[in-house]
């Protein structure tokens, strides 16, 4: 198997099954956001507590992409710190950026599968769409101090 088809693989896994799908119900903070190309939305959900996230969610419509990186980050930025994840945010906007990135720091692979999305412009901005929510919310939690 080529590492394009197993990425497509891991991909398509998380698009059929994805994790982290629905709401958490105390306490969250939470980012809408649309993708301003196709429409499609994002919701995002996280609940962090002295500086780390305990956990994230999402709901929407997108496209496999747009579904899978979300299920993914959701998995990746679980029991990190805030600043860990943002962080992690800016590795994977790197990475959409066609840079070679090393996620070593963190525990997770499944990430590295959407790195050929870079080839495609029009497509990076399904890839991102929720990572930049995750990065808004962060961000205003950090401003609220939880
Ligand atoms: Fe997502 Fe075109 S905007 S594929
Ligand atoms: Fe809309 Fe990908 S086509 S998020």
């Amino acid at each position: 198997m080529s590492l394009d088809d197993l990425y497509r693989r891991v991909i398509m896994d998380h698009y059929q099954k994805p994790r982290n799908r629905g709401r958490i119900e105390d306490g969250a903070v939470t980012v809408d956001l649309n993708n301003p190309t196709c429409g499609d939305r994002v919701s995002v959900q996280m609940r962090v507590k002295d500086g780390t996230i305990e956990e994230a969610k999402f709901l929407g419509e997108g496209c496999s992409i747009s579904l899978a990186s979300a299920s993914m980050m959701t998995e990746a930025v679980r029991g990190l710190k805030v600043e860990e994840a943002l962080r992690l945010v800016d590795l994977f906007s790197e990475m959409m950026q066609g840079k070679d990135v090393d996620f070593e720091q963190f525990p997770l692979e499944d990430i590295e599968a959407l790195s050929g999305v870079s080839k495609f412009p029009a497509r990076i901005k399904c890839a991102t769409l929720a990572w930049k929510a995750l990065e808004k919310g962060l961000k205003n939690s950090q401003a609220i101090g939880h």
